[in-house]
């Protein structure tokens, strides 16, 4: 079974059950079902239902026994979150209570040598979450030089980006760049023997899989129709793990959302109540068990009754997390 050739510890599952608070009959989405680590956790806490989507086959590859117990409480769809709406419109439903984002590939991704994902691990340079699509070693023998550099720079932040273009090109007229090992070799070559604290391959690898899966632009598509897909009260709740990501959900919250100082000032003109202006993070406890938690940050919103594509409702805050006005 692939849940015991691969350990995954989900992130910040307290928190993430704390605020989802499952209930009865309520309907959520868990956009990245992974392991199904989140998932089980809420169908175990209530008689709710949840919607597991995951691009990657893998994810249904597991769990299949716990997945049957829970029937028509649970239904897995494989796909790309940023098609939110056509997936659970499809299933018949229109508006869920809930949806959940833990951003990133998991630790099963990661630790399955012939992904390609780990330049810890020598393996075909692939990187593909669906399996469809091209590879890295696609993009790398192929795009131009001021295309790779760009790409190194915008997705992994990573300032010697050009440095590191020009090695590939200069290695690929050599020879296609097919593995992870060669193309770690490639990066460690073209930064010289001065590095920081992270590993050279860090931000180059990040870039390729950000780029090639098309993570920015899945994570702006399903934050936008989150609105129109939550109840009033529903939780919008997204675990990212890199600066990049974070700025996403940070600036789509701060733009589209009420504070609660903002509370009596009347009307509400903005999709979501934003409770956590500061991102949580894991305790230092979780960081010990899985030291893969460190970089996790964690922002939610609940739904108000304005929607950007209807009339403002005669709108009450009732009761978002325990705030009552
Ligand atoms: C960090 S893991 C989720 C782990 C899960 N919460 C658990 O506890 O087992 C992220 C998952 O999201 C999936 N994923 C990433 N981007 C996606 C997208 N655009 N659409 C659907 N699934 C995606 C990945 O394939 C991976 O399985």
């Amino acid at each position: 079974m692939e849940s015991e050739r691969f350990s995954h510890k989900s992130i910040m599952l307290n928190e993430v059950l704390g605020i989802i608070e499952p209930s009865e009959n309520e309907i959520y989405v868990d956009c990245t079902l992974g392991a199904g680590g989140h998932t089980k956790e809420i169908l175990k806490t209530a008689q709710c239902k949840v919607i597991g989507i995951d691009r990657d086959p893998l994810a249904f590859s597991m769990n299949n026994d716990e997945y049957n117990s829970y029937g028509d409480r649970l239904d897995l769809v494989q796909g790309r979150f940023g098609d939110l709406e056509k997936h659970i419109n499809g299933l018949g439903i229109k508006k869920v209570d809930a949806i959940f984002l833990d951003l990133g590939v998991s630790s099963m991704q990661l630790d399955n040598v012939d992904r390609g994902f780990s330049f810890r691990f020598d393996a075909p340079l692939d990187m593909r979450m669906g399996n469809d699509g091209q590879t890295a070693s696609d993009i790398v023998n192929k795009f131009k030089k001021e295309d790779l550099a760009n790409i190194i720079y915008g997705y992994g932040e990573e300032r010697k980006s050009r440095r590191i273009a020009h090695g590939i090109v200069e290695r690929r007229k050599i020879k296609r760049i097919e593995t992870t090992f060669e193309l770690s070799e490639i990066i460690k070559n073209s930064l010289g023997k001065k590095y920081s604290k992270i590993h050279p391959s860090t931000k180059t690898f990040q870039a390729l899989r950000i780029y090639l899966n098309d993570e920015l632009r899945e994570l702006y598509k399903a934050l936008i129709v989150s609105d129109s897909l939550l109840n009033e009260g529903g939780r919008l709740i997204v675990i990212a793990f890199h600066s990049l990501e974070d700025r996403i959900v940070k600036n789509f919250l701060r733009y589209n959302s009420v504070s609660e100082k903002k509370f009596n000032l009347g009307g509400v003109s903005k999709p979501f109540f934003y409770r956590n202006r500061r991102a949580s993070k894991p305790t230092d406890d979780e960081i010990k068990i899985n030291p893969r938690a460190r970089s996790a940050r964690l922002r939610y919103a609940y739904k108000t009754s304005f929607n950007y594509k209807g009339q403002e409702a005669g709108h009450s805050y009732n009761n978002y997390g325990g705030v009552s006005v």
